[in-house]
């Protein structure tokens, strides 16, 4: 669902970062959200660009999003830095969330990359509400790129800054991942690097402990090379063909078939469609290993089928 929202603040919260206050225009609250939910934001251009919201889940007046400027091909980004100014408005989808806080009681260790505090800014607040333990690792280029250090700052040794620009202070995520107990739960949001050094760190922890949230699909990620196949949709029993030169998305947005998109890359999962019949050949970045094992979801803007003919429930 889109909604309408005003400008309400925009600050220049690190060398590439703005901070941007939305307020509702109609009524006084918006959608409650969970912390590590994004909002889609609509820009000109049919650009959707995602953005984590990082203000305390508990308030229901305002969402707060930071948006770093991405040079080059950040079209979202320099639209919002350049254009969106306090007083206008803005066209979002409600907050959406593939990122969770799961409910345990054990330590909760969060990792941080440039950008990717924001949503961990959230966690921290709910974690607080709730009197969970939590520590963070927040990476960044250098002092004048981060953001959140004064509130951060309260919480004393809770919180480790570490800047790519002072070697000393680099991040070691397997040093700090070796040392927590095993009770604890490890989330990470930030860049592809990052989030690799993450996997490779935590690929002996139990992947229900491990919780990570990517801005874009892997780099090098080879394109989806897959023959044509047969799509029936399961509630009306009408069948789509996908040639292998376009995504099963395409076919079923071509044909009026209703479906929610976003990132188109597999990352966001705004796309996913339940499984009746068939097997799909996964290729997103978002579906946790037991989800693709179960092969009752598929992300149908670049996930395909191993099967001749695959059932969706749509
Ligand atoms: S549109 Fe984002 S995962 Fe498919």
């Amino acid at each position: 669902m889109m909604l309408r929202v005003r400008v309400e603040s925009v600050i220049q919260a690190a060398r590439t970062i703005k901070l941007f206050e939305l307020r509702p225009i109609d009524g006084d609250s918006l959608p409650a959200f969970d912390a590590g939910a994004h909002i889609d934001v609509h820009l000109p251009g049919d650009i959707r660009r995602s953005y984590s919201l990082m203000n305390d889940p508990a308030e229901r007046h305002r969402y707060v999003i930071g948006v770093n400027r991405s040079e080059p091909g950040g079209g979202g980004s320099r639209y919002l830095h350049d254009e969106a100014k306090a007083g206008g408005e803005l066209a979002i989808d409600v907050p959406r969330n593939n990122f969770h806080l799961v409910d345990t009681t054990g330590p909760v260790v969060l990792i941080g990359g440039g950008i990717g505090i924001t949503p961990l800014w959230s966690m921290i607040q709910r974690l607080d509400a709730l009197g969970r333990p939590w520590r963070l690792f927040y990476a960044t280029r250098s002092p004048e790129h981060a953001i959140l250090l004064d509130p951060l700052a309260r919480y004393g040794e809770r919180v480790s800054v570490h800047y790519d620009s002072i070697a000393a202070t680099k991040l070691d995520i397997d040093g700090i991942v070796r040392v927590q107990p095993g009770s604890a739960h490890f989330y990470c949001c930030g860049p592809a690097p990052m989030l690799e050094a993450f996997e490779r760190a935590t690929a002996s922890i139990p992947q229900e402990c491990v919780h990570l949230e990517r801005f874009a699909a892997q780099p090098g990620k080879a394109p989806v090379v897959s023959p044509a196949c047969t799509v029936r949709l399961g509630r009306s029993g009408r069948f789509l063909e996908v040639p292998a030169d376009k995504s099963i998305l395409d076919v079923l947005l071509e044909n009026g078939v209703e479906v929610g998109y976003s990132c188109m890359q597999g990352v966001c999962g705004t796309c996913e469609t339940g499984v009746l019949e068939g097997i799909p050949a996964h290729h997103d970045d978002y579906l946790s290993r037991s989800e693709r094992a179960s092969n009752r979801k598929i992300m149908v803007c670049c996930s395909r089928s191993l099967s001749p003919c695959l059932v969706l429930d749509l």
